[in-house]
């Protein structure tokens, strides 16, 4: 996939739209606190971090732009529909149509294959497609995350790297508007971490909207913004210069093992 350093596809045309947006467990003293207050805007075709340190909310906030989650309170509007108020079902049909989700532990089912992994999204996509369309789709999906010739392995036959590549295809293959991704390099090693990343680039420039969470700064410094969270609520939004940029020097970076 080509990952030049041209500039991406943003449209400036709301996805997601966050207002007021908490999430809290329990009441009064023994209240926890996922977040609260958040007003978040992420455009079409945007590359947005969330950064902070541990229990900030950053998981928080991904579950519930990701419709994995309901707030307490607050509006979301995400993919131009409000998901807010939506019942469990109705909500999990949504998601199946319109968000990809990447988990740091990749969660691909281990007696499935690569590929058959990747056909079961589309399966639970409820598009309709039939067998023989799913297996092509799924194949071209993984092909383009450089996997071509691992179709038929187990997850436990495929290294972390390329089990979490098999995630972004499984995420991909229902052509979601939305990508959600927490933490999807946390259990890599810097070399694996930088090729799932760089997919993630590429897939924000070919104009989905693409939300990572991750504790990489240096990764954090290549997306178009960067929103920091801190006891639940968004502490900053960093506009980036040029996130293409940005990129080619942390790619220097690695290379030369010195930090950007
Ligand atoms: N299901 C839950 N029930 C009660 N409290 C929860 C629940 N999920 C999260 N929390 C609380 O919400 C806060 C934010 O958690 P969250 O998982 O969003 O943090 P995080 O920023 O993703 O942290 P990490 O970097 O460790 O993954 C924490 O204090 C956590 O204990
Ligand atoms: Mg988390």
């Amino acid at each position: 996939m080509h990952t030049g350093p041209e500039p991406h596809a943003v449209v400036h045309e709301p996805l997601v739209e966050a207002r007021d947006l908490t999430r809290i467990w329990g009441k009064g003293a023994g209240a926890q606190i996922g977040v609260t207050g958040v007003d978040l805007r992420i455009d079409r075709g945007e590359l947005v971090a969330i950064v902070g340190p541990s229990g900030s909310g950053k998981s928080t906030l991904g579950a519930l732009i990701a419709g994995i989650d309901t707030p307490t309170s607050g509006s979301l509007v995400v993919a131009g529909t409000r998901i807010d108020r939506m019942k469990v079902d109705q909500l999990a049909a949504w998601r199946g149509a319109n968000v990809g989700i990447v988990f740091q532990d990749f969660h691909l089912l281990p007696t499935l294959t690569a590929q058959e992994n990747v056909e079961l999204a589309i399966e639970l996509g409820g598009s309709g497609a039939g067998r023989r369309l799913r297996r092509r789709a799924a194949r071209t999906m993984l092909d383009r995350v450089g996997l071509g010739g691992h179709h038929r392995k187990l997850p436990a036959q495929m290294s972390g790297g390329e089990q979490q590549r098999v995630g972004i295809a499984r995420a991909l293959v229902t052509q979601p508007a939305l990508l959600v991704a927490d933490e999807p390099t946390g259990a890599l090693d810097q070399a694996n971490g930088h090729v799932v990343f760089e997919l993630l680039t590429a897939v924000a420039r070919n104009g989905t909207t693409v939300v990572f969470i991750t504790h990489d700064l240096a990764l954090a410094a290549a997306a178009d913004r960067i929103v920091s969270m801190i006891d639940g609520q968004v502490a900053s939004v960093t506009a980036q210069r040029s996130s293409g940029a940005l990129a080619t020097g942390i790619t220097t970076a690695m290379a030369t093992g010195v930090a950007p």
